[in-house]
């Protein structure tokens, strides 16, 4: 299975763009200069990206000075683009942008204020997760403010040989309300949510290892925010199994830690890695916007 990918003529056969791909001095990782991505993107530069995507798992288009729709198209040439179950942070007139942000307004928050503030692999709490995610800055902290980047295929060929098998036949629980009324006790602006709401987000069931649908790699599929159980396991073994696979699975030799410069469109991959938000300071505003891409059921 592959990624959607698609062009109409016209930008099938756009003059090609002069970019450099550079791979990052960390665990995982790269970024892409010289790239305008509102401008049309042909098949050949399209592949590129896409090939550095898969290859580096995360890439930074540096300099993007785009609007949320030439990020929304550009999402859109990747797969069909998921509506976030909280649609009080839908950036209006454009509901396939999740706004990120603490800034308050008239004391309301104006985006998800704590987004990422537990490792995760974005929507695995669906029973298709997201293929990847694109998030573009905003509005920068002087200070903090860093996402974090964790390589789970290098997590799971770090396993030893006897917790590999232990592992591999394993299926775990994942459930979008597993924190949910502890961020909101936390932080009181999160909205209750709806029956509506309640009902998209059933748990879903998944490998604690999965097969990446295009490169055929294997990778850790559990994370602090949303895995709650694992299936078929008393709940104490569970417990003590999945606190020790988090602790793992996050280990320095696996991070890239992205400090964001002004405009960095991040493109991240959701079946390879999990994420962090490092954190901001209160007083200090910070806002992007995400557009999250629809994947394939995990294998
Ligand atoms: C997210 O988890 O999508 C947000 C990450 C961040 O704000 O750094």
């Amino acid at each position: 299975m592959t990624a959607v990918l698609s062009s109409d003529a016209g930008t099938r056969n756009a003059p090609a763009q002069h970019f450099e791909v550079r791979r990052f001095d960390a665990p995982v990782g790269a970024e892409i200069v010289g790239l305008d991505i509102s401008k049309p993107i042909n098949d050949v530069d399209f592949a590129r990206i896409h090939r550095a995507h898969l290859d580096h798992h995360v890439v930074v288009f540096r300099d993007q000075q785009v609007t949320p729709a030439d990020h929304i198209a550009f999402s859109r040439r990747f797969g069909a683009l998921e509506i976030h179950v909280l649609h009080q942070f839908q950036l209006k007139g454009h509901p396939e942008i999740l706004i990120v942000s603490n800034i308050k307004e008239n004391g309301e928050p104006i985006g998800l204020g704590d987004a990422g503030v537990y490792w995760h692999s974005d929507i695995s709490y669906k029973p298709r997760p997201s293929l990847g995610s694109l998030l573009h800055a905003q509005e920068l902290p002087s200070q903090g403010g860093d996402t974090l980047f964790a390589d789970q295929h290098l997590a799971w060929e770090a396993l030893s040989p006897d917790l590999q098998k232990r592992v591999l036949p394993l299926k775990a629980e994942h459930s979008y309300l597993a924190k949910y009324e502890e961020l909101r006790s936390k932080n009181p602006w999160r909205p209750k949510l709806s029956q509506a709401q309640i009902d998209q987000v059933a748990p879903a069931i998944q490998p604690v290892v999965r097969t990446h649908p295009e490169t055929g790699r294997k990778a850790l599929f559990v994370s602090e925010h949303f895995t709650t159980r694992i299936v078929g396991l008393p709940q104490d073994e569970s417990d003590a199994l999945l606190a020790e696979l988090f602790a793992h699975s996050v280990k320095p030799e696996f991070v890239y830690r992205h400090h964001w410069a002004p405009h960095d469109l991040v493109f991240w991959d959701n079946r390879s890695l999990m994420h962090l938000a490092a954190g901001t300071p209160d007083e200090l505003r910070r806002k992007l916007y995400r557009t999250t891409i629809e994947g394939d059921t995990p294998f």
